[in-house]
């Protein structure tokens, strides 16, 4: 089991991974239900919230989409990936509508320091990167150190699973080891286990993530308590 202390008084910074949103054609209203859930019980014990949402397989249906019909530069393809998110994030601000801050933030440099409302949603911004980099940016400004990253998968490994057999889940991870396992480089789409931009931020500015999966808020409520939790931390 992996453990973290997030600072206090600090809200907590939740990276959504778009495949949790949209994991095939549509929205998955079990898992936007669990959220909503997980996200009362954190305003109930008076815990802020910013959720950055992924862009899932709207992003690389449109994408995979313009690249059927003739070779398109990276660009608008990220372009693509970005409204994916932003339409996620309005799902989300919809759902959220009475907690929420009124817009969804698309410039994190441009985050409120502070605001009234519990939840504060935010989505893609700039093509060279994936929203998990726009929740550190967020994080960074907003002085918190630490990122949780929910997505569909329990851990990173020590290696690329689809290429060695024999990779091994890690519980912590130091960030040069994982850049040497993720790479450096951004292509459009891609889906790493975190993004190479956002890890090389974390890595620059001393950051923590936490890698989870979204399919067990239970497991989220108790990383956030500070208890032992499944997944791992990239530090
Ligand atoms: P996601 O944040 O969903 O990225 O953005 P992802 O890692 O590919 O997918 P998940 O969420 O882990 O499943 C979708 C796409 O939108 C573009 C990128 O092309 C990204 O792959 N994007 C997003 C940007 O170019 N800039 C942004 O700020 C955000």
């Amino acid at each position: 089991m992996s453990k973290i202390v997030l600072q206090k008084n600090k809200p907590i910074i939740l990276s959504i991974g778009g495949s949790l949103i949209v994991p095939s054609g549509s929205p998955d209203v079990m898992f936007l239900k669990a959220l909503k859930k997980f996200v009362d019980a954190q305003i109930k014990i008076g815990n802020k919230i910013v959720i950055v949402s992924g862009g899932g397989k709207t992003a690389r249906h449109y994408i995979d989409a313009a690249s059927g019909v003739q070779k398109v530069v990276d660009e608008d393809l990220d372009w693509l990936g970005i409204h994916a998110t932003r339409l996620n994030g309005h799902l989300l601000r919809t759902i959220f509508r009475k907690v929420a801050h009124p817009a969804v933030i698309k410039d994190p440099t441009k985050t409120p320091r502070k605001w009234k409302s519990s939840v504060l949603i935010a989505a893609g911004w700039k093509p060279g990167w994936s929203t998990d980099y726009v929740a550190c940016r967020i994080a960074k400004r907003l002085g918190v150190d630490m990122v949780i990253n929910a997505s569909n998968i329990d851990y990173v490994y020590d290696k690329d699973p689809k290429k060695f057999k024999d990779a091994v889940p890690v519980e912590e991870m130091r960030w040069k080891a994982f850049q040497d396992i993720v790479g450096y480089t951004w292509h459009p789409g891609t889906s790493a286990p975190f993004d190479v931009v956002a890890s090389g931020f974390c890595h620059r500015n001393k950051m923590k993530v936490a890698i989870v999966n979204g399919d067990d808020f239970k497991n989220i409520s108790a990383l956030v308590a500070g208890r032992g939790f499944r997944g791992t931390i990239l530090e």
